[in-house]
């Protein structure tokens, strides 16, 4: 493919963000002349670097009783050599919707010979080796994995990690365009194909998000992520004394992470995880907060948000879904030890604009489970080896 190189890079501590990066053609050819490295400001990355990585990469999808015929064309639109790893949340009782999309998976990996595995959130094999591992900060009160699409993503993470895999990326079930998944998870390896650092994410930055109103409508941004970014970019202004407008996706679903960087860090519930995972690699390697990780902080950490040429077409799940997401991504931002008391006010006023909570109200504190590598890995592994092959998609 052909992207723009990295033209701008803010600098926070060991962090540095990369300003976004669009897509310029999604295919570069076999045999067209690699330019040299970011001349006229874009730069070529070539098949065999995007197959590199995506054979280390392993896709994660949470789902959650989508339709059965958008689960099968994301699923079709990972790239071959990529792991699938689907966690489920979605109904067993009544209509086994779990079932279903076991066969789906079992389908396509049969028809195409590849990998995949499919979990359900609360089986509890899952719980027991969590457990055995010291990481209960998972569980919820009945013993079993919490219910939400970050404790489903750190299932993904862990299973990808006793694969053995070094990337690990996440797409969400409900998309309409399989192709935009293929872009996606291209973008992963073409974002981690310039790291320098072993610590990286790739943020997926969509193009336009269409809205379908009196026709189809090519909209930019949506209200969710317009809010977040500002409010991140104004945590970083007032950190580094410049005012930027580096946060883009604050809010990216689709993004990815290497196996080296997830394991630092900690992950809010629900649909904070996004937002958070930022402000968590603000606090740790930020330089203003004490950090532990010397090894990342050596290397620092590359952020990369990369624009698609694909436009995102997903489900819309409502204003109150909507309001809640926001009220997760500013409570990330709110509850940390980096934001000041201007900030804190502003995020106060914006909440209670939008009639999300009420006049000295605050937004509730989050649900933080720590850092994977605080778990016993190797006793996760110990304890799930047995069942991990009756998680194959093909069993
Ligand atoms: N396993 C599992 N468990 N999956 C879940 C759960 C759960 O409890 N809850 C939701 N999911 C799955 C959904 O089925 C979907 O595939 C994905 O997680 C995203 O959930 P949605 O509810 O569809 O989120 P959204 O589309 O409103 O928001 C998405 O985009 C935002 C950025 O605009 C999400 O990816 C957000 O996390 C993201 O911030």
């Amino acid at each position: 493919m052909y992207i723009e190189s990295p033209r701008y890079t803010e600098r926070f501590g060991s962090v540095r963000m990369n300003h976004p990066q669009a897509v310029v053609a999604l295919d570069s050819g076999m045999k067209s002349e690699l330019p040299p490295y970011g001349a006229m400001g874009v730069m070529k990355v070539d098949e065999e670097t995007i197959k590199h990585f995506e054979n280390k990469m392993a896709i994660v999808i949470p789902i959650k009783d989508e339709k059965l015929k958008l689960f099968e064309g994301v699923i079709s639109g990972v790239p071959h050599d990529c792991m699938i790893i689907t966690v489920s949340n979605s109904q067993i009782e009544k209509i086994d919707r779990f079932r279903m999309e076991g066969d789906a998976l079992n389908q396509i990996c049969r028809y195409t010979s590849r990998e995949a595995l499919i979990i359900h959130q609360k089986d509890p094999a899952i719980s027991e080796a969590l457990a055995e591992a010291g990481y209960e900060d998972l569980l919820g009160e009945d013993g079993l994995v919490r219910d939400g699409k970050c404790a489903a993503m750190m299932i993904g993470m862990l299973m990808a990690k006793v694969a053995g895999k070094e990337y690990v990326g996440f797409v969400d079930a409900d998309n309409y365009f399989p192709g935009a998944i293929l872009e996606y998870v291209r973008n992963y390896a073409a974002g981690f194909s310039m790291a320098k650092s072993d610590y990286s994410m790739v943020r997926i930055l969509w193009r336009y998000k269409p809205k379908l109103s009196a026709g189809l409508y090519f909209k930019k941004w949506g209200r969710v992520s317009e809010v977040t970014n500002k409010y991140m970019n104004s945590l970083i202004s007032s950190k580094i004394g410049f005012e930027t407008e580096v946060v883009r996706t604050g809010n990216a679903g689709e993004h990815a992470i290497s196996m080296k960087l997830a394991e630092t860090l900690p992950y809010a519930a629900g649909y904070a995880v996004e937002p958070q995972e930022l402000i968590s690699i603000f606090e740790n390697f930020g330089g203003i907060l004490p950090t532990r990780d010397r090894k990342a902080m050596e290397q620092g950490v590359d952020i990369f948000q990369i624009e698609t040429r694909n436009p995102h077409l997903h489900e819309e799940k409502g204003d109150e879904h909507l309001k809640g997401m926001l009220l997760s991504a500013l409570s990330t931002i709110y509850h940390s030890p980096l934001c000041d008391q201007d900030l804190k006010q502003a995020i106060l006023s914006e909440l209670t604009s939008q009639s999300i909570i009420k006049e000295g109200e605050e937004p509730p504190p989050l649900h933080i489970t720590p850092a994977p590598k605080k778990m016993d890995i190797k006793k996760f592994v110990a304890a799930i080896k047995e069942d991990f092959n009756s998680y194959s998609a093909l069993q």
